[in-house]
């Protein structure tokens, strides 16, 4: 059984024409590290509201270890909560911050002190404990909030793009510590982001939302390699876009393989199709392809694969570890406007030399690096 158990949930705000949170369903195990990812508004933090009982939903249940919660007020709940802004007590020093969840608790002052030791060795800040927040930095304020969150040992922790007012160096560095410290704890932890990054770096799953709905929950590899369905495409990880006709789809039955399309300049390229829909001959494809994945040659014949796409070199660009190549594709898209731009990511070994901006070349990519939608 799931420890957490979103079942048709609703959220909708009053004097709001959409629902924050739409019909969600969602299984929470314990132990693991979820993500919620989305843009702005998606609904990340009513979602999380929702689970540390600040909001009630409008409809639908949710479940601990198969019991609604819906009754219980969030002091009831046994979740750790870390939000955006630190929200420590201004006028409290670190320990008497770290303590407050056991005060009110109830729990005997020596065990107090000897978990608000812990709770701080744990992340590092044992050494500052007579502080006060505004003495702090940015970064050992959000270690005194995880270690607020951890000190009563809740079975859940919560956090609410706890990094976001950090610079990024400082947020790399939370990170590995936020990734220790759930590896060290075994604490189920539930984490809303809208930086992908970060999301891929800590999760062992990914909820990615769109407008109060998850478009897919799977591992960061399984979002990237292969995403279900142009947004989640584009949201993680650049992606290079494309409409065109379907010439082959997949034979009746099979639900992966390879398929043929054709570009509007009439280009026929080979490409993964992963669907569970029937796609008819002639239809409408978006073909994707990652940055990473395309080679560029000055002459069809130079490319590893018989996929070539017809492109003129817009931008050529130091990137220190890469090369960043912006190229126009050949032809007119079936909308009528101009051909988009497509974006190459080519480490220094793979570039041809003597580019020139303004000249033709080619963009290669193999059938099983490119997908369909
Ligand atoms: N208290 C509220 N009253 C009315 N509408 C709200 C309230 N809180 C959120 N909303 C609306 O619900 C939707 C989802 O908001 P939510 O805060 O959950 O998004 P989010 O994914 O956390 O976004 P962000 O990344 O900007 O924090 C938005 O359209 C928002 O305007
Ligand atoms: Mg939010």
């Amino acid at each position: 059984m799931a420890l957490i158990e979103f079942e048709h949930v609703f959220k909708h705000y009053p004097g709001s024409p959409s629902a924050a949170v739409d019909d969600l369903n969602l299984h929470i195990q314990a132990g693991e590290f979820l993500t919620l990812l989305g843009p702005s508004g998606s609904g990340k933090t009513t979602t999380l509201m929702l689970l540390a009982g600040f909001e009630a939903p409008s409809a639908g249940a949710i479940r601990l270890d198969g019991a609604s919660i819906e009754s219980l007020p969030p002091h009831q709940r046994n979740m750790g909560v870390v939000f955006q802004s630190y929200s420590l007590f201004p006028h409290m020093m670190v320990a008497e911050n770290v303590a407050f969840p056991l005060s009110v608790r109830k729990v005997a002052a020596s065990v107090i002190a000897e978990k608000v030791n812990a709770a701080l060795t744990k992340v590092h800040l044992e050494n500052l404990t007579h502080r006060k927040p505004h003495q702090l930095s940015g970064g050992q304020q959000q270690r005194v909030a995880l270690a607020r969150a951890l000190v009563f040992e809740p079975r859940l922790v919560l956090m609410d793009e706890p990094l976001s007012a950090l610079d990024k160096k400082l947020r790399e560095e939370m990170q590995l510590e936020i990734r220790r410290l759930h590896r060290e704890l075994g604490v189920t932890m539930v984490f809303v982001t809208h930086d992908q990054s970060e999301a891929m770096t800590l999760s062992d799953r990914v909820a990615v939302f769109n407008q109060g709905r998850i478009e897919q929950l799977a591992s960061p590899k399984e979002l990237y390699d292969a995403p279900a369905n142009p947004f989640v495409a584009n949201f993680l990880g650049d992606n290079n876009m494309l409409d065109c006709t379907l010439d082959e789809g997949l034979p009746t039955g099979a639900t992966s393989g390879t398929g043929r399309v054709r570009t509007a300049a009439g280009q026929s390229v080979q490409s993964r199709i992963c669907t569970t829909q029937i796609l008819p001959k002639n239809c409408t494809v978006k073909l994707c392809v990652r940055p990473e994945f395309l080679q560029v040659a000055s002459d069809p014949a130079a490319l590893a694969t018989p996929n070539c796409l017809k492109a003129t070199l817009l931008d050529l660009i130091h990137q220190g570890d890469h090369w960043r190549l912006v190229a126009r594709l050949e032809g007119v898209v079936p909308s009528g406007k101009e051909a988009p731009q497509w974006f190459a990511k080519i480490s220094p070994g793979t570039l041809p030399p003597g580019l020139m901006v303004g000249q033709n070349l080619c963009l290669g990519f193999r059938p099983e690096d490119a997908w369909v939608f």
